[in-house]
């Protein structure tokens, strides 16, 4: 405030020594308007024009101020600040009740304070920046709608077409600056946003070499949509050089903002080079008969000078405002006057001649009837919010052609995007939904009329660099082909299967990343998009938290999340296993049960039933037969006394259940695997305090140590299957955790492991890209499709389609030999040592035969004759009964003379 002050006072000073500076004589009838505008600029010379026919408009009227005139005064300030300024305190000299003006927000941001502090009310209708707040400057009023809308217009519009990023090109002074501002606010608001504000010198100085700097460094850029805010020098200028520079070609989208419209409508002629494409933003104003009449009007008003454009419309109506205001202070019976501000009497004026800066005593209630203003113009009806802005602003949206350009669309801040008039809409219920946006077709820069992506890759048409680990176990996900840099693998066909379906082409390499020694940390792999290292990571890179706070992933391909594996232990694999259903204890009990039975049944047979009857041999043989034998329910021996059966029907009920249960427990023992760990999921491995074994490089560790407070020197790195499988078996690990796509296809190859409970993460694989990517969001798309079109599961099939365990499967139901050798074992030795003592006693009684019957052929005779004697000695039934009797036998037959070959046998024949 002091500031403006001083350089006020300066320019008083100045003008009072250097300039001649006096007051103009003030007309005692008039009642004088200043308008502050740069004459040269097509919107100086349109609303110059305009207003002058305003005047005299008002003027033909000569009751409607009472009989006096409404005089403007108007100043060319040149473009320069300085001159408004000078022009403004003109205007105050000389009892000006209003100013029109300044024409440029920079110049309204300083004058605003001269006319707070002199009461003038200043009405503009081009410094339209949206931070000339009426809180801080209540004397200045904008008269068209504050460039506020206009930037939620471009935001709508850009959200509209689907874009997410935006170059802004700005004239680095308040209006274009702010205004800037204001639509990155806006477009923030729409999950939107400005990747890079090029900003140029102001319009005067700007030159082309500053237009080019920048606009080689936009070209640079990822985003193809820019929006370019300045005033019609530089505006024109940006198009020059970006013509030169192939930006006004397919693929870029360039929004204007009104200044480019103004020039179309008032002197296309400017823009000398061709600009198809381009979307612009107008204001507008309804269609009505007084804006037809005072169009028709404009070419004599204008001596065919220059085009109308709705600047012109809204400088005729800020003249009315003016007028009607000044009519209703007048009627309400007040006088123009001015007096002296006091402040100025302490500031010591010196030479200067400050006194002539005086207060307009009605400058309140001028500004009052001016905010009350209610009056249909030629920008259709006007009115003014609490807030001072007008009711409904609104914009033409138009697409300039080779010839011209094409209305395609309205935008109004009541109901947004129509491709109707917004006057026709202000009867309905306002409706912003999107799905009640609408525009009609663009024709883009180039020609085409396809809508262009928005953005291409950043490196302008160098190939993506693709980070993919240089894996070392489980290379079915991502495989280097023989120390190529070719890769291959379920993640690199997922990848390309993906960025087949863009509808652009991507040029990629993968490079690899990792030392080939062991699998790459993929924490430090996605570290490297985010240091823009590689432009992507491709691969079984997990979707985790920390990875998703510098990168952008797309959606997921595949589901992995942790599980624990650990050993189980086959317990078919004993040759002793069917000793395993009892206990030592209970086999003991058993049998000592099988002969204490055997014996009471004995006791309880012995005197009435004769097959338990006979020498003590006998009877021991068949006390241990018959009770034996009832396991398998096959004595042969009648019970014929009641309480031997009694014993016996018990006896035989405790055997069934003992055989059930035998049965039962060996089948079990023999055909279901039996866990040898007790782990039984992450929360046993957790307390359990074993090794566990991890996937080097992956998050997991992090995750464990992170996580589950599990201590790092538990945590031992594992490299591939083959070296789970190994720490698993020797114990050095107790459990592996790992995402479930490696353990399934490890479990496929290594049957004697398993999964331990359930996954304790949710997570799945993506591909990683910069943060914003936009090359993210459309790789999701082609993901989500190739999951829909069933393309994802059989690129699955074909690299992880689960292959039977080796040694399970079918097969690993069946009983191996190695689990009954113990059996045969058994069987065997006892058939070998029943030979043994057959032979010995065959061998025996063979003796004694021989030398019993003691042929003469025999002796001497060879030995085959001899073993074959033998044989068929073993060959001829033995007649047991006649056997046991042999030696009664014998002696009889000798005695009684009748002989025999061979005493005690049969003949063969
Ligand atoms: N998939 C793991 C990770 O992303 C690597 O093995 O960390």
């Amino acid at each position: 405030m002091d500031l403006v002050w001083l350089l006020c006072i300066f320019v008083l000073f100045f003008e009072e020594l250097s300039l001649g500076w006096s007051k103009p004589d003030a007309d005692a009838d008039a009642v004088t308007i200043g308008a502050i505008f740069t004459f040269s600029t097509i919107n100086g010379k349109v609303a110059q024009i305009a207003m002058k026919a305003a005047e005299n408009d008002v003027n033909a009227d000569p009751t409607f101020l009472g009989g006096r005139k409404l005089s403007i005064s108007m100043h060319d300030s040149n473009f320069s600040g300085f001159l408004g300024i000078i022009g403004a305190l003109q205007f105050m000299e000389t009892d000006t009740v209003a100013i029109i003006g300044p024409q440029s927000s920079g110049t309204a941001h300083i004058l605003s304070h001269l006319a707070n502090e002199l009461q003038v009310p200043m009405l503009s209708f081009t410094a339209l920046d949206p931070m000339l707040s009426p809180l801080q400057y209540p004397y200045f009023i904008q008269t068209a709608p504050s460039d506020l809308f206009q930037m939620i217009a471009v935001a709508d519009i850009i959200s509209f077409y689907g874009w997410r990023e935006v170059v802004t090109i700005y004239s680095d002074d308040d209006h274009n600056r702010n205004g800037v501002t204001v639509l990155g606010d806006q477009l923030a608001e729409r999950l939107c946003k400005i990747t890079y504000k090029a900003v140029l010198p102001p319009d005067p100085t700007v030159t082309e070499n500053d237009v080019r700097a920048e606009l080689e460094k936009v070209q640079q850029m990822e985003s193809r949509v820019i929006v370019l805010h300045a005033y019609t020098k530089t505006g024109l200028l940006v198009f020059n050089v970006a013509k030169r520079l192939g930006m006004m070609e397919s693929g870029y989208v360039w929004f204007t903002t009104t200044w480019l419209s103004s020039i179309l409508d008032s002197n296309s002629s400017l823009v000398a080079t061709s600009i198809q494409g381009v979307l612009a933003l107008r204001l507008h104003t309804p269609d009505s008969k007084r804006k037809a009449d005072f169009s028709a009007r404009w070419n004599s008003l204008s001596n065919g000078t220059i085009g109308l454009n709705p600047y012109g419309l809204y400088a005729y109506d800020t003249v009315w405002m003016i007028a009607r205001a000044v009519k209703m202070f007048l009627d309400q019976g007040n006088n123009v006057s001015f007096s002296n501000d006091t402040k100025l009497n302490n500031v010591g004026g010196g030479a200067l001649n400050l006194e002539a800066l005086s207060i307009f005593d009605g400058g309140k209630q001028l500004l009052s009837s001016v905010l009350q203003t209610n009056m249909n113009g030629l920008t259709g009806p006007i009115k003014f919010n609490p807030d001072r802005s007008l009711v409904h602003p609104s914009y033409d949206v138009i697409n300039v052609l080779e010839n011209g350009y094409r209305q395609i669309g309205y935008w109004s801040n009541y109901s947004g995007l129509s491709i109707v008039p917004p006057e026709e809409l202000y009867a309905k219920p306002p409706n912003r939904s999107s799905s009640n946006q609408h525009l009609n077709s663009v024709i883009w820069p180039g020609g085409t009329s396809n809508k262009p992506r928005g953005w291409v890759f950043p490196n302008n048409g160098k190939q993506l660099r693709i980070g993919v680990p240089r894996r070392v176990g489980y290379r079915d996900f991502v495989e280097q082909v023989n120390g190529t840099d070719i890769v291959h693998g379920y993640c690199i066909d997922v990848f390309l299967a993906a960025i087949k379906l863009l509808p652009y082409a991507v040029p990629h390499k993968f490079v690899l990343f990792g030392n080939g020694h062991e699998n790459p940390s993929y924490n430090e792999l996605v570290n490297m998009v985010a240091a823009d290292v590689f432009d992507a990571a491709v691969g079984d890179i997990a979707i985790v938290t920390n990875r998703t706070k510098i990168v952008d992933f797309t959606q997921p391909y595949i589901e992995s999340g942790l599980v624990v594996v650990a050993p189980v232990r086959n317990m078919n694999s004993s040759p002793w296993a069917f000793l395993r259903p009892f206990t030592p204890l209970m086999w003991a009990v058993t049998g000592v049960f099988f002969l204490i039975v055997g014996v009471v049944v004995w006791i309880l047979e012995h005197r009435i039933n004769d097959e338990f009857r006979g020498s003590p041999r006998k009877q021991v043989m068949t006390i241990l037969w018959f009770s034996f034998s009832t396991m398998f329910f096959a004595h042969r021996e009648n019970t014929v006394s009641t309480l031997g059966r009694m014993v016996l029907i018990i006896w035989l009920f405790v055997v069934l259940i003992i055989n059930s249960s035998y049965t039962a427990s060996l089948t079990s023992i023999l055909t279901v695997q039996q866990l040898s760990s007790p782990i039984r999921g992450i929360d046993s491995l957790i307390i359990s305090n074993s090794p566990i074994g991890f996937q080097v490089g992956s998050f997991a560790e992090n995750y464990m140590v992170e996580e589950l407070n599990i201590p790092k020197s538990r945590l031992i790195k594992l490299g591939s299957p083959e070296e789970y499988a190994s720490a698993l078996e020797t114990g050095r690990v107790a459990a592996v955790v790992d995402e479930q796509p490696y353990i399934d296809l490890f479990l496929s190859n290594h049957c004697k492991f398993s999964i331990r409970g359930q996954e304790f993460t949710k997570s799945g694989w993506g591909f990683a890209f910069p943060r914003d990517s936009p090359l993210a969001v459309d790789m999701s798309t082609a993901l989500l499709t190739l999951s829909e079109n069933g393309e994802l599961q059989k690129i699955h099939n074909r690299w992880l389609s689960k292959r039977a365990c080796q040694n399970s499967g079918a097969e690993s139901d069946q009983l191996h030999l190695q689990s009954f050798w113990g059996l045969f074992l058994i069987c065997g030795v006892s058939c070998v040592i029943a030979l043994l003592i057959y032979l010995f006693f065959i061998l025996r009684k063979f003796k004694r035969h021989s030398q019993q019957a003691s042929e003469p052929s025999s002796h001497g005779s060879s030995s085959s004759a001899r073993l074959q004697t033998f044989l068929t000695f073993a060959d001829m039934k033995e007649d047991k009964s006649r056997s046991k009797s042999k030696r009664k036998r014998n002696n009889d037959l000798m005695n009684g003379g009748r002989n025999s070959n061979l005493p005690g046998m049969d003949p063969i024949c």
